[in-house]
């Protein structure tokens, strides 16, 4: 037996008796008077907006700001399939679990690859950031960032899966229109706005004027081919093997996409092809910039053919608001220069490029009105 409420109180006029909550019956009406409790008391609200990202999955609790951001990795036992550890604690295990133990990343070029072990980590992640919230609290709302070419198949999949994992709705805001909110275009104004999203597994980019997607365009090449570029690289000049985390930190601290000022180098280990052995080498910038070249060109074409599709009207707004970026791979070094340079636009990158989607998904659930105009929802509220 639980109990949602506990007590007599009477507050003003509103008088409240014992509630109790008997597991199966009186779940639904319990949730009833949780959130006829949370219309009075706004502290008890529980809506939440999810960026659920291939790399990274965030929480924004309304009121609270984003409480979470961890890496989207689950770490589970492989013949129970018993989850061990989830988030930062399961990618720590990334590449260095024994023989029993497996660490995957449930989301791959931004969509659900395996539908149970990702309702597992939504779950964990909710219960998560509810910990920093009033323990009487309704099922949360949530708003869910999705890539904008995926299927209806896999948005019912995804409201599914949040539903399973805990949801009492579900609503889902396509990444670039969040993206646009998050970092506070007019999206509402009859004038085009630009964003391109490059994130883990995918690039999203979107024009967007009075409040709807005019044009969009998603690609699967983001973080996750970058970094597998960088592979392949070390593999083909040196016959070195390093895992998906060593080629992570090699672009993350010397990656750049157009010639720096000052290049760099670093040392990385990894395991020689031909001897067998652990094997250490000094790469250059020079070298990654090169290693990153195929995957950046499919990008930069693609950002050219969303251009291209971009009506005249629309075209003359970007030339004077320019294109924002943001994503985790906006911070990849001469990103925006090199966009600029192949576009001609003014590119500015986000203040917090990780942060951009999930913030729009909080905005959103601020300004409810918001709601139903830009999100679709699944039937329940
Ligand atoms: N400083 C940096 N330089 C270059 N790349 C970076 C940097 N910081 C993070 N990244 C990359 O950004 C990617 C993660 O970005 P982000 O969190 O926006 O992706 P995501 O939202 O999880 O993925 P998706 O939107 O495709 O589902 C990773 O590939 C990561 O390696
Ligand atoms: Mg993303």
């Amino acid at each position: 037996m639980k109990y949602a409420y506990t007590g007599k109180k009477r507050l003003g006029k509103v008088k409240f008796s014992l509630l109790e909550i008997d597991e199966k019956e009186n779940r639904e009406e319990a949730t009833f008077y949780l959130f006829m409790l949370s219309k009075l008391f706004p502290f008890l609200e529980n809506d939440m907006g999810v960026d659920l990202g291939t790399a990274n999955t965030l929480v924004y609790v309304r009121g609270k700001g984003v409480v979470l951001r961890e890496p989207s990795v689950v770490a589970m036992d492989q013949a129970s399939r018993r989850v061990l550890a989830v988030g930062d604690e399961a990618k720590r295990m990334l590449g260095r679990t024994p023989g029993s133990i497996i660490a995957v990343r449930p989301l791959k070029d931004g969509v659900i690859s395996d539908f149970e072990v990702t309702e597992a980590m939504l779950k964990c992640f909710i219960e998560k950031a509810s910990k920093s919230q009033n323990r009487w609290r309704p099922r949360p709302r949530l708003v869910i960032a999705v890539p904008s070419g995926i299927t209806e198949v896999e948005r019912r999949a995804v409201c599914e899966s949040a539903a399973h994992a805990g949801a009492r709705s579900v609503r889902l805001i396509e990444e670039p229109l969040a993206a646009a909110i998050g970092v506070g275009l007019p999206v509402q104004d009859a004038s085009g706005n630009m964003i391109i999203d490059i994130g883990g597994g995918t690039t999203e980019m979107a024009i967007i004027s009075l409040g709807g997607i005019v044009f969009s365009r998603s690609v699967r090449v983001a973080g996750d081919e970058l970094d597998e570029a960088i592979m392949n690289y070390l593999k083909r000049a040196y016959n070195l093997m390093i895992g998906e985390r060593t080629a992570e930190d090699i672009k993350v601290k010397i990656g750049s996409v157009y010639p720096m000022e000052k290049e760099t180098s670093m040392e990385v280990r990894g395991r020689d092809l031909v001897a067998g052995l652990p094997k250490t080498l000094t790469i250059t910038s020079q070298e990654v910039r090169e290693a990153l070249l195929e995957p950046v060109q499919i990008i930069l074409e693609s950002v050219r053919l969303t251009l291209e599709r971009c009506p005249p009207e629309l075209s003359s707004d970007l030339v004077e608001r320019g294109v924002v970026l943001a994503g985790g791979g906006a911070l990849l070094r001469g990103f925006d220069r090199l966009l600029s340079e192949e576009t001609g636009l003014p590119i500015h990158v986000a203040e917090d490029p990780l942060s951009a989607v999930v913030e729009g998904t909080g905005k959103v659930l601020d300004e409810l009105e918001f709601l139903t105009k830009l999100t679709t929802s699944d039937g329940r509220g």
